[in-house]
């Protein structure tokens, strides 16, 4: 019995699953691994962990885009040893080389283009020209913030001499004139007067308060009467290097968010509602006799009041993140505030 031949359809399927293609490459998952650390670096560190991942992106980027062009440059393409084995031609089987059978076509010289090579060459340039045009614009805007001065500026409020002791003020400022009216925050200070440090030094005190609230970041409100005829004291407008900065006297008994009735003590303390923690509050320094707001810090509560007071300080916080407590672990990365 004579051993059964292969179907010449089973022999074309079988050929064609043996298709010797070039052997598979890592640069591409190098790549995504890249790009992920770029992004999850935008979120958490977009200096250090970006430039890390950016890094990774473009050596393994590079590494992809040689092998990938490695036979439009002329280089021969690494591929899997042929491993199958030649047969004589015959009815219904698939024609050998034509070396081997006498001249089918003319040879072919290695310099030349051919069609195939010069569309595969066309696609592949006209594609990653179009993928530029599309990717870069979307990325610049992405990623180029990061990297731009987005820091806090110091905010001039004005001589000293301003703020009467012991009197509150509703502050509105802009904080970079660059960028204008955007840019306009609000804070209630007061006046404590001097305060003495253990060593005997004294130094200004102040009580300056962020409107924000610390639940969702709506701005929160004085509770109470504004303006001179309810507070005796007039309101001010000075004119700084941050452009204009109005002053309007309040008695505020405390602050209440409208957004969801969040209400604080005038110390900025929670007492209500469902914010997690203190208002945050500015830093201050004192600069030629003027009142010049600092970055903001968060709060988690104050004891006692005034030039007194015993500020319970953290980093800035985003709303609604507890600084303190079993609470603050529920947030490990944070963007980060201003
Ligand atoms: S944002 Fe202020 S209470 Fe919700």
């Amino acid at each position: 019995m004579e051993p059964e031949q292969p179907s010449p359809d089973t022999e074309h399927e079988s050929l064609h699953e043996e298709q010797h293609l070039p052997p598979p490459t890592l640069w591409p998952i190098g790549f995504a691994i890249g790009i992920v650390v770029v992004l999850v670096g935008l979120v958490i560190n977009p200096e250090l962990i970006s430039s890390i991942g950016a890094v990774i992106a473009i050596v393994f980027g590079f590494l992809w885009a040689r092998d990938a062009t490695a036979e439009l440059r002329g280089q021969p393409l690494v591929v899997e040893p042929e491993r199958r084995e030649m047969r004589e031609a015959g009815e219904g089987m698939t024609a050998p080389p034509a070396d081997q059978q006498g001249v089918a076509l003319p040879p072919v010289p290695e310099t030349a283009v051919t069609r195939s090579r010069f569309l595969e060459g066309a696609t592949l340039g006209l594609g990653g020209v179009i993928g530029g045009l599309i990717t870069v614009p979307v990325a610049g805007f992405a990623l180029l913030p990061s990297f731009l001065s987005q820091k806090q500026h110091k905010v001039d409020l004005g001589p000293l001499s301003t703020f009467p002791l012991n009197k509150w003020y509703i502050a509105t400022f802009t904080v970079d004139p660059m960028q204008g009216e955007v840019s306009r925050r609000t804070a209630f200070i007061r006046n404590n007067g001097t305060v003495t440090d253990s060593k005997g030094n004294a130094s200004p005190s102040f009580t300056i308060i962020s409107n924000r609230c610390a639940h969702l970041g709506c701005p929160v409100q004085a509770n109470g009467p504004t303006g001179q005829k309810f507070t005796g004291n007039p309101s001010i407008t000075e004119h700084t290097d941050n452009g204009r900065v109005d002053l309007e006297s309040v008695l505020p008994a405390g602050y209440g968010c409208p957004c969801h009735g969040g209400q604080y003590d005038p110390e900025g303390n929670r007492i209500a509602g469902p914010p997690v923690r203190a208002l945050d509050r500015y830093a201050f320094e004192v600069d030629n006799g003027r009142l010049i707001l600092l970055s903001t810090y968060s709060v988690a509560k104050v004891v006692g009041t005034g030039a007194q007071a015993k500020i319970y300080k953290y980093k800035q916080a985003g709303p609604g993140q507890h600084v303190d407590g079993p609470e603050q672990w529920f947030y490990p990365l944070q963007p980060p505030h201003h």
